[in-house]
């Protein structure tokens, strides 16, 4: 295939001596005329292992060549991966300048290019970059239009410096989002044949992918430096430590906690959340990331609030009370603390929990209702029917059958639901919403 790339650093070099190895003939363009020079000898403009000979390699096949000249670039070529810097600009956001520069400069020069083209963004950018600002710009300059003429989408680049021809050959996966097959099959042709999933999705939703993946990195390390901080002030060896955490792929390496949901309680995650925090003091050891947990937790409760609240409905139901399906634990549950709160604003609730109300018959559970929550244990029923048929907004906060055939039987059309638990597409019924989904 012919590939013009834009953009030659740490990802468009590597990118450019990876694509010209595996048989490809390509373009490589930069505004930095050092860069270029230095690719046209040979040489590579980033240290990175194993580049030195790659490139050496690559330029001496042939295959490699170099231009400052982006229509010229774009004629010889079918495809564009575009990986410019998109620093921070000084208040945080993101400096778009040279992205749309480079945008503006390819529009121009596919004014008259006789064919097609394919344009694949792969500088990390902010959600909705490329279908509001880019997309748009690109058809503006060339008069052609996306989907037609040409075609745009976006790869999140996941290489990291140091090791980016190793991750360059055996990345976590392709993701590649796309609003068409076209753009789909020419980035299959360059890089199906590498040792993982080729995932395909939205524009938008790549771009997000790409935030998340680092943001979780940058989440992972400070985790591992806030429990080392901790271990040293308390004499524990951080290393054996994360060593055993890690060890645990049920729980704690592996996909679980990991869904959006509503916010967590119990009795055990806040609870030793606070303690931590009270050693953490004790020991003058600072924790501001595992601080915030419980803030964040309590701002998903006030988020769900607001939406009830905001909804102007008085007549509430709520279905589920405990913190977590399959049990009858009251303690902290985010959803007694909304029900709470709710009464407290005067609103007409109703709630039922089939393990709730089990234990309260039982006694198992009565106790702590009577002592703790007996304004919500007056609230209980036993017939999920009468709780939805009582109420203007349906709250589900829990996912059990009882509840699914519930909705199902007795839901009217007009009837409010907020779903905090992520309902099946079958049970979102009624005025659905869900809580940020
Ligand atoms: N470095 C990484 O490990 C890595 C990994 C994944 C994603 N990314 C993302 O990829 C993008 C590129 O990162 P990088 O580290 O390679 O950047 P970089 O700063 O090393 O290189 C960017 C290059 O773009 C060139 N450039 C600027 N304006 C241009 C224009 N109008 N036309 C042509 N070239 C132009 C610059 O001269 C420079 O050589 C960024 O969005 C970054 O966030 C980087």
């Amino acid at each position: 295939m012919n590939i013009s790339i834009f953009g030659l650093g740490y990802v468009g070099a590597v990118s450019l001596a990876c694509l010209a190895r595996d048989g490809h003939q390509v373009v490589g363009v930069d505004i930095d005329r050092a860069k270029l020079d230095l690719i046209a000898a040979g040489k590579t403009p980033v240290v990175e292992e194993g580049m030195v000979d790659l490139m050496a390699a690559v330029v001496a096949s042939g295959k490699v060549t170099v231009s400052q000249n982006v229509a010229e670039a774009l004629g010889a070529t079918d495809v564009s991966l575009i990986c410019v810097g998109t620093p921070s600009a000084p208040n945080g956001s993101q400096d778009q300048g040279a992205l749309l520069r480079v945008a503006q400069e390819m529009g121009a020069a596919l004014r008259t290019k006789p064919n097609g083209h394919v344009f694949v963004f792969r500088s990390t950018v902010v959600p909705g970059t490329v279908e509001d600002m880019l997309l748009p710009l690109l058809e503006r300059e060339s008069g052609k239009k996306e989907g037609v003429d040409f075609h745009v989408c976006f790869q999140p680049e996941f290489l990291r410096e140091g090791s980016s021809i190793r991750d360059y050959d055996k990345p976590p996966f392709t993701i590649v989002g796309s609003r068409g097959e076209s753009a789909v099959a020419a980035l299959r042709a360059l890089f199906g044949h590498l040792p993982c999933e080729f995932r395909i999705t939205t524009i938008r939703a790549a771009e997000t992918v790409k935030y998340c993946c680092n943001n979780f990195h940058a989440l992972k390390i400070t985790f591992a430096n806030e429990t080392a901080r901790l271990c040293e002030a308390l004499g524990v060896d951080p290393f054996a430590v994360m060593d055993l955490v890690c060890q645990d792929t049920q729980l704690n390496i592996s996909r679980a906690y990991l869904k959006p949901g509503f916010a967590f309680g119990g009795s055990c995650l806040p609870k030793d959340l606070r303690a931590t925090m009270y050693l953490a003091k004790t020991r003058d050891v600072e924790l501001p990331m595992l601080g915030s947990i419980l803030q964040s937790n309590r701002a998903h409760i006030d988020l769900a609030l607001a939406k009830v609240l905001g909804s102007g409905a008085r007549r509430v139901g709520m279905l589920g009370l405990s913190f977590k399906p399959g049990t009858d634990d009251l303690r902290e549950s985010p959803l007694v603390t909304m029900a709470e709160h709710l009464i407290g604003k005067g609103l007409n609730l109703l709630v039922y929990d089939p393990e709730v109300h089990l234990s309260s018959l039982l006694g198992a559970n009565r106790r702590f209702i009577e002592q703790h929550l007996p304004h919500i244990g007056q609230l209980l029923r036993p017939d999920v029917a009468e709780v939805i048929g009582h109420a203007e907004i349906v709250i589900v906060g829990m996912q059990d059958q009882r509840v699914l055939d519930g909705l199902r039987q007795h839901l009217h059309r007009d009837q409010r639901v907020l779903d905090l638990v992520c309902l099946p597409e079958s049970a979102r019924l009624g005025r659905y919403e869900g809580l940020c989904w």
